[in-house]
Formats: C-alpha cells, structure tokens, sequence
C-alpha cells in the first residue's frame, strides 16, 4: 500500500463543482486582481476569524513581514520567536529589517515556551511572533500578559492552526495581527501561493492594504510599498474551501485520535499532546522517537514501506548552515527543546481525505517498527520530552 503525505487532488475531486463554479465565475467576471472576488473572500475570512479586517497577500511569509512593516517595526527592533518552526517566521522577520530573538519551546506543545519569553526581553524589544506549530495554539493568554506588561505588540502566525482554538481563547482575539498561509500543502490551502493578515486594527488594515499595492490606495497615488497581492482566481478557490475548513478539520482530528490509539503502547515513540481545553487541528501529526538515533532509522522504515513520512522541522533555524547569513539574531537562552524536536521528529501523513484502511496500515507499519525495537521501548519520555514542563504544558 502508498500512503501519499498529501491529498489535494482528492479534496479538489470532492468539491470540484464549488471550486470550478467560483473559477467560472472570476473568468468571466474579467476582473482577476484586487476584483470582487477578493474583496469577498475577505470578508468571509474575516468573519471567520471574527476580526473587523482580513487582507488577502501574495502568501505567509509576506504577511508577517507586511504586518511588522505596519507596526513601523525594522531595523534596530528585536522580535522574539521560536527556532522550530518553518524557516519563514524568521525569514519574515529578517525580511522586515528586525532581529530574530529565538527563544526555546515547550517540551510537550512545541510551541514558544511563555514562561522564557519575558527574560530574552530588551529595550529594543517591539512584537513576539508566537507560532500555532503543527496546528496547536501557543498558550495566547500567558503571552499577552507578558506583551502587555512590556508594551510589546502581538503577531500571531497561524499558518498551521487555521480553525484551532484555545481553552477559552480564539486566535486572533488576543493579538494586534493574525497572519495565515494558503500555500496549498495547509489546512485552507489553494492550488499556488497564498495568504492574509487578519486584524481589527484599522490602521494597520489600511497601512497593510496600502503595502500590499505599490504603496497606493487611490489610482495614481503612491508611497513606497511592494507587490503581494491575493490574485481573485485563488480567493475563489479559498472562497470555496472555507466552507469546508470545520468539517475537514474534524476528519483531520477523527484520524489524529486513530493514530493516537493506535500507537499508545509504542515504547520507543512519543505522540502529540493536545492540551485540555484546546482544539488541535493537526496540520500535522508529529511523533518523535524517544532516541534521536532512531528517527532517521523509523523515516526509512516507513518510507521503504510506502508510506510518505516527513520531517518537520528536522533542522531548526539557529542550527541552519551559514546562520544568520549577516542578518540580526540572537539566541535567549539554551535551545535544547527545540534541538531535541528537530532531532526526533516525524510527521505521517495527515489529511482530512485519508481513508480507514490508510490509517490502519500507517498504525501497523509503525507498531511493526516499535516491536522490532522492543529491546530499547521504555515508559520514560524521550529526549524530545525531558524539558522542564513549564506553565502551559505541565
Ligand atoms: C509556520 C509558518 N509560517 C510561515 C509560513 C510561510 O507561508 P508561505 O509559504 O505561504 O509563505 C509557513 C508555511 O509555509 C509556515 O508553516
């Protein structure tokens, strides 16, 4: 059996006429950018979030850095993250002039540790960028408690947790900005690039539209400003598959739930942690094998058994080749749980279209490696598992 790690064409087969209906629609409509279309994914995103504004650009990675351009945030300016997330937090932040401040994650969530937020705070610290990794909220309450005291503003970068909730908070309500990434591999992906910040700041929805198009919000007039913008073609794509986000998500959890049972007796893996309260909407489903030597070891495994397992994120950014390529950074402390994850880490494929028999087999594929490794099994948690729990995990 192949179990691919992606199903997109599946997802475009079960809702073909929805999304060739908006297509039609923009074709015809001969209106292709900044048109109708966009402006009414906008606010149907909007809505969503439950934010005022919603701007569509040109994907992800544009929209931290358009958010932070917004704030006046550049050069001279620190902005804390976190190092295991995709490369893009971090780049958006170099992009936007800033220097990364990389402060460690939680042992159990992978998401930023709140609790070593407030040391690797300076003077010259502006906004925290926390992640909703693999589709998991960063604990938003703690965080911008500590961004309150330091007047410090709030990005929230959601381009994994789309439809994710925390225990009594939803994303977006705690932050200046929500950014979120279409490319098609996420939750609510298109068929390309793409993406948005979400916010019920006017003024940086104006600054933002305005930075998205040459700097211009009238024909003629300009101030400096980029191109990155959501083509209408892909906000009817998007248009499409939002109606479909809470039910996929759902599945994405049905099956997450499945791989959770099945592999609990595993000894030698530890599986993801939902924390009480939250909806985990699992952009991806990630263990980690307790032995760092044993992750490339189980990647082969299942892939030598058709099974398309990846990693996410296997290197974490300070650990990069050439890090930071002369742009600013600075490391907040030891790292160690975040070095720990990028060493043990797998994701299997996780997509709302798998089927039942994908799931079983992804199960006893990897329970098949497990018992082969009997001899190594232990209750302990794993390397991955050893930090100190801290306030929102523990
Ligand atoms: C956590 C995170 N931030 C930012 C991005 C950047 O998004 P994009 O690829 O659309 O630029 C991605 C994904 O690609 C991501 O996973």
């Amino acid at each position: 059996m192949k179990v691919e790690f992606y199903g997109h064409v599946r997802q475009y087969h079960n809702i073909k006429t929805e999304i060739d209906g908006n297509l039609q629609q923009v074709l015809e409509s001969s209106q292709y950018v900044m048109g109708p279309m966009l402006k009414r994914f906008e606010s149907e995103l909007a809505a969503y979030h439950g934010t005022k504004h919603a701007i569509g650009v040109g994907n992800g990675t544009d929209a931290i850095w358009l958010a932070l351009m917004a704030m006046g945030i550049g050069p001279g300016d620190e902005v804390i993250t976190h190092p295991n997330t995709f490369f893009a937090t971090a780049e958006a932040i170099w992009i936007a002039g800033a220097t990364a401040v990389f402060v460690d994650c939680c042992p159990k969530t992978k998401c930023i540790c709140p609790d070593k937020i407030e040391a690797a705070v300076t003077a010259r610290t502006k906004a925290i960028v926390p992640v909703h990794l693999y589709g998991q909220c960063a604990d938003m309450p703690a965080i911008k408690k500590i961004a309150g005291q330091h007047n410090l503003r709030l990005i929230e970068d959601n381009a994994q947790g789309i439809g994710a909730c925390g225990n009594g908070f939803k994303i977006a309500e705690l932050s200046d900005a929500t950014t979120t990434s279409f490319i098609i591999q996420k939750n609510l992906g298109t068929f390309g690039d793409g993406g948005a910040v979400a916010t019920n700041d006017p003024k940086l929805d104006q600054r933002i539209r305005q930075l998205r198009n040459h700097g211009s919000s009238q024909r003629n007039v300009h101030s400096y400003g980029f191109n990155s913008r959501l083509d209408d073609l892909h906000a009817g794509v998007l248009s499409a598959k939002l109606k479909h986000i809470d039910e996929w998500n759902d599945l994405r959890r049905k099956w997450a739930g499945r791989l959770s049972a099945g592999l609990a007796g595993c000894g030698n893996l530890d599986l993801p942690v939902e924390l009480p309260g939250y909806r985990h909407v699992y952009h991806l489903y990630v263990i980690e094998t307790k032995r760092p030597e044993h992750r490339d070891d189980l990647l082969k495994f299942l892939n030598g058994n058709g099974i398309d397992a990846k990693t996410h994120y296997s290197i974490a950014i300070h650990q990069q080749a050439g890090f930071p390529w002369g742009k600013e950074a600075r490391l907040a402390g030891s790292l160690a749980n975040a070095e720990a994850n990028a060493a043990c880490c797998i994701s299997l494929p996780m997509y709302p279209e798998l089927t039942e028999d994908e799931v079983n087999y992804m199960i006893a594929k990897v329970k098949e490696w497990d018992q082969a490794h009997a001899a190594t099994a232990t209750g302990q948690p794993g390397a991955a598992r050893q930090g100190q729990a801290c306030s929102c995990c523990s």
